[in-house]
């Protein structure tokens, strides 16, 4: 719905079946924005190339890119030179993202930084950036569990060191979210925010996948859509308690939810849209979840 009236955007056969060969792109109102996400691409040293397809695919399909973490495998600068020298050569829009937990395995985070953003990435660690009209906060996140299974911080240092980390996160989560001016906010985090897009994996590592500490901020300033990655055997969609919708990008749950699409999430921004207020002021969510102004496709 756009100022109460529903806008139908067409949506060309090539849009729903891009096919190897893949070569025009789709036409879009000028008010609509693209967003392409895929997560846990891995990059290990022997990469090279391995993922310039869908990389430029990624390119003639959308405006933006976004890329959830665990980026390289090892957290190594040299593979981080790999991604970055396919990023460069294949995708031609912008790109955010933040790092994994696979990125800090190696001790070399600040140099895999340096060259991730040296190859243009806005790589935003409880940042915040404005991309065509789009806002985005990023943090990679922490584990902690979910709900009322949530580990708390009581007991040994140890313990509350590890939940600090979770808070801490939450928390530079908040304060990029709350340096946006947009009127759409995306976040962008690698450990997942809701249970819901990590079920499929063995229930006992759930705690190790996310933390529900980050699903306050998300709410509070009602973001139009989440991305995360990390739980590789999750669900590729969910909803906060609130109904903002969260999308688990990895792209082995993109390969496995949807076998005949490209690896990608595309989820379309209607710049043109208010957000809908309640006579209180505060932005209503319709009961899909979502605001009705956010085009999601569903394939991934
Ligand atoms: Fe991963
Ligand atoms: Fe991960």
């Amino acid at each position: 719905m756009i100022g109460g009236q529903e806008i139908c955007i067409p949506i060309l056969p090539i849009f729903l079946h891009h096919g190897p060969n893949f070569s025009v792109a789709r036409r879009m109102p000028p008010n609509i924005v693209r967003i392409a996400a895929v997560s846990d691409v891995h990059y290990s040293k022997t990469s090279q190339g391995s993922l310039q397809p869908l990389f430029t695919q990624i390119t003639e399909s959308a405006d933006i890119l976004v890329l959830p973490g665990d980026l390289t495998d090892y957290g190594l600068a040299e593979e981080a030179r790999v991604l970055a020298r396919d990023l460069t050569s294949s995708v031609k829009i912008p790109i955010v993202a933040v790092l994994g937990n696979h990125d800090y395995e190696s001790d070399e985070v600040t140099e895999v930084r340096e060259i991730l953003t040296g190859a243009g990435v806005h790589l935003l660690d409880g940042d915040a950036v404005e991309v065509l009209g789009v806002g985005f906060a990023g943090v990679k996140g922490f584990a902690g569990g979910f709900g009322r299974g949530a580990l708390g911080p009581w007991g040994e240092p140890t313990i509350k060191l590890f939940v600090q980390e979770a808070i801490q996160e939450a928390l530079k989560l908040e304060s990029a979210l709350a340096r946006l001016t947009t009127r759409h906010r995306i976040a962008v985090l690698h450990y997942a925010p809701i249970p819901e897009t990590v079920e499929g994996e063995p229930v006992e590592i759930f705690p190790w996948l996310g933390s529900s500490r980050l699903e306050e901020p998300l709410r509070r300033f009602e973001v139009s859509a989440v991305f995360h990655g990390h739980a590789h055997k999750g669900a590729p969609e969910g909803k906060t308690s609130t109904g903002i919708p969260v999308y688990n990008v990895s792209i082995s749950v993109l390969k496995h939810a949807y076998p005949d699409k490209p690896n990608f999430r595309l989820f379309e921004v209607d710049l043109s849209s208010e957000p809908e207020m309640d006579v209180d002021g505060t932005a209503e969510r319709r009961q899909q979840g979502r605001r009705a102004t956010d085009r999601v496709d569903a394939r991934a």
